[in-house]
């Protein structure tokens, strides 16, 4: 099993280059945030807990992200490998992954970090709010907190990972087939 952890703050281009990625490597694609809004859109108690604090911009309870990502794991158990796609978000969130895939005798194979600059990042939120239909893109505020919330209580995720070796910066700026060409090279790199 390869595992991946796609990292970067919010607009960097994880669900982008997500959806290419599993494409080509044949993973299953773990995004936390989609989750979540299936469970708004299907207006589970989840959901409404978890609208209340993402049109915030805040983060939602980590035992309620990991209990999620806990299921996915055990109902995928000939998966390939998995892409991580806006988890793990904190250090205690990074921990309890590394429990899980422990339990699974597996581990995170590399952590790929796109690299974009504040004003880009913004730039790609104000655009996407025209079509996303997400409530956290509405909100210019909004958009903010969540870059603070990235810089204070995300950041410490590739610091922990970095203790391992297993970070590897991406510029996550350019075309999207220049950086999806960037991640597959590093990928391969670990792969052979
Ligand atoms: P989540 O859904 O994970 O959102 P996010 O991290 O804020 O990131 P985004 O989805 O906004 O950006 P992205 O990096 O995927 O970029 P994209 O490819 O879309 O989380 C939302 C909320 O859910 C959180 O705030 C929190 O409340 C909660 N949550 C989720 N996970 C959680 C967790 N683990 N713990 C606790 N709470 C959690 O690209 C952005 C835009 O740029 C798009 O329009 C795209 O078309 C465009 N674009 C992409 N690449 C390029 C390029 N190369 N050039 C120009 N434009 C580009
Ligand atoms: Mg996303």
């Amino acid at each position: 099993m390869f595992n991946i952890i796609l990292f970067g703050p919010p607009g960097s281009g994880k669900g982008t280059q997500s959806k290419l990625l599993i494409e080509k490597y044949g993973l299953v694609h773990l995004s936390t945030g989609d989750l979540l809004r299936s469970e708004i859109a299907a207006q589970t108690a989840l959901g409404l807990e978890a609208k209340a604090l993402m049109d915030k911009g805040q983060l939602v309870p980590d035992e309620v992200v990991v209990g999620m990502i806990s299921s996915v794991l055990d109902a995928k158990p000939n998966a390939k490998g998995f892409l991580f796609d806006g988890f793990p978000r904190t250090e205690t969130q990074s921990e309890a992954l590394d429990n899980l895939l422990k339990l699974k005798k597996s581990e995170i194979g590399v952590v790929l970090a796109l690299d974009v600059n504040e004003e880009e990042l913004i730039k790609r939120l104000i655009n996407r709010a025209l079509t996303s239909g997400r409530s956290d893109d509405a909100n210019p505020e909004v958009q903010k907190k969540r870059q603070e919330v990235y810089k204070r209580e995300t950041l410490p995720v590739a610091a922990y990972y970095n203790k391992f070796n297993k970070v590897v910066h991406v510029k996550g700026e350019g075309t999207v087939e220049e950086i999806f060409s960037a991640l597959c090279s590093e990928i391969e790199k670990r792969l052979s």
